[in-house]
């Protein structure tokens, strides 16, 4: 692996699935699992499959058919759950096993009820179970991002030397900022005894709108692996989306960080688990949203009309979505009422225009957008029609 690549570590399946209402049964978990190997993604998260016998299921299912990416099976650091995840694995080309354990100091005191020492013990002891099933083993040090920078080196460097291949800096809560997350991040690749030997991954939840932002600071300092979702979705307030971040990689190509993502699939998929999931996406989502290509307002719907790139940083057709939109409301301009009519068969003259812009107003305060076929209405219904008529 270069190391310009990111590679990109989804867990729509795993940590997208935890959203209450989005549970998927194994045949629908089998469709995106096959469209997120078309998509390119390096590892699929396709479940916890200690947790039940359909998660073990889908697993072992999804092990079985994907061709290109690692499959991974999360465990906690509990000798049954990681030989529970190495079973569900066995027919994978590529396994996983992504364990670990909690190492803020609020999860110590409460969730474990134990020390330091203990936990940095118990977190080499995983790994080097998980290492006896596969070669490939993630560890994740669970809210690491409130996890004090000293104690987490040293349990990084612990898992590294039980065998760990990736380390995960999950900042579960969603709490820091970016350049807390980055100088993290940095503070480990400076101060990890064998920290070459492993990728250090970033893994952000959104509770404070950072996710994003904060998995980019990640790999600007090191990081190597981001850990993300489709359309975001993930427990609370989600997860890093997963067509953010490769979109902002693409975007600004002066960071010389790549992905194998084929972008043009970034909406058909975001479509796809929107739609199996049974959660709707807002519609003002960066790159997937309805909205992210759509323009309303007369001042920048004349931009794009003249030049795309005016209102535009991404052309539609690189995420898959065909083209702009051009939406008509009563903030829209001449040139926006020109350019659908003109779709739909009207060449309108700069009188004639006129005219049926003033009648176009008129309608547009009183119904929220204008479809094409109140375009007619207003067209046919206007003084001019006669001679527009004529001249189509
Ligand atoms: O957010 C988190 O800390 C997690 C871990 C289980 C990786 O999802
Ligand atoms: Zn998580």
């Amino acid at each position: 692996m270069s190391n310009s690549q990111v590679q990109i570590f989804d867990t729509t399946l795993r940590d997208g699935e935890q959203v209450p209402g989005c549970k998927l049964n194994t045949e629908q978990k089998l469709v995106i699992a096959h469209q997120l190997d078309e998509l390119g993604v390096d590892i699929i998260e396709a479940g916890f499959p200690v947790s039940s016998p359909g998660d073990f299921k889908s697993v072992e299912e999804i092990a079985k058919v994907v061709k290109h990416a690692t499959v991974c099976g999360l465990s906690r650091s509990v000798k049954n759950d990681i030989k529970v995840a190495a079973e569900a694995l066995q027919k994978a080309k590529n396994p996983r096993i992504h364990t670990g354990i909690g190492t803020s100091d609020s999860h110590i005191k409460y969730k474990f009820k134990s020390s330091q020492e203990k936990i940095l013990e118990w977190a080499a002891e995983a790994v080097k179970y998980a290492k006896s099933f596969v070669e490939d083993v993630e560890f994740y040090a669970e809210d690491a991002g409130r996890t004090d920078n000293e104690y987490l080196a040293r349990v990084c460097e612990a898992a590294i030397k039980a065998g760990a291949t990736v380390l995960n800096i999950p900042d579960t809560t969603g709490y820091c900022l970016p350049h807390e997350y980055g100088e993290k991040i940095k503070y480990l690749k400076e101060n990890v005894k064998g920290i070459d030997k492993a990728i250090l991954s970033c893994h952000c939840h959104n509770d404070l709108g950072l996710a994003t932002a904060n998995s980019i600071e990640g790999v600007i300092n090191g990081a190597r692996q981001i850990e993300c979702t489709i359309n975001g979705i993930g427990e609370r307030a989600g997860n890093t989306a997963l067509e953010e971040v490769v979109m902002i990689l693409k975007q600004h190509p002066y960071l010389k960080l790549d992905t194998n993502i084929k972008t043009e699939m970034l909406y058909g998929i975001s479509q796809l688990v929107s739609d199996s999931m049974g959660i709707y996406t807002q519609p003002n989502k960066a790159i997937v949203g309805a909205n992210a290509f759509a323009h309303s307002s007369g001042i920048h719907q004349d931009g794009v009309i003249k030049k795309r790139e005016t209102y535009e940083i991404i052309n539609p057709k690189d995420v898959g979505v065909t083209e702009s939109a051009i939406v008509l409301t009563a903030r829209s301009g001449r040139a926006a009422l020109a350019y659908r009519a003109k779709k739909i068969g009207y060449d309108l003259t700069k009188l004639q225009l006129d005219e049926v812009y003033a009648n176009f107003l008129a309608y547009a305060d009183r119904k929220k957008e204008i479809e094409d076929n109140d375009i007619h209405e207003i067209i046919e219904t206007s003084k001019v029609y006669k001679e527009i008529e004529s001249h189509s």
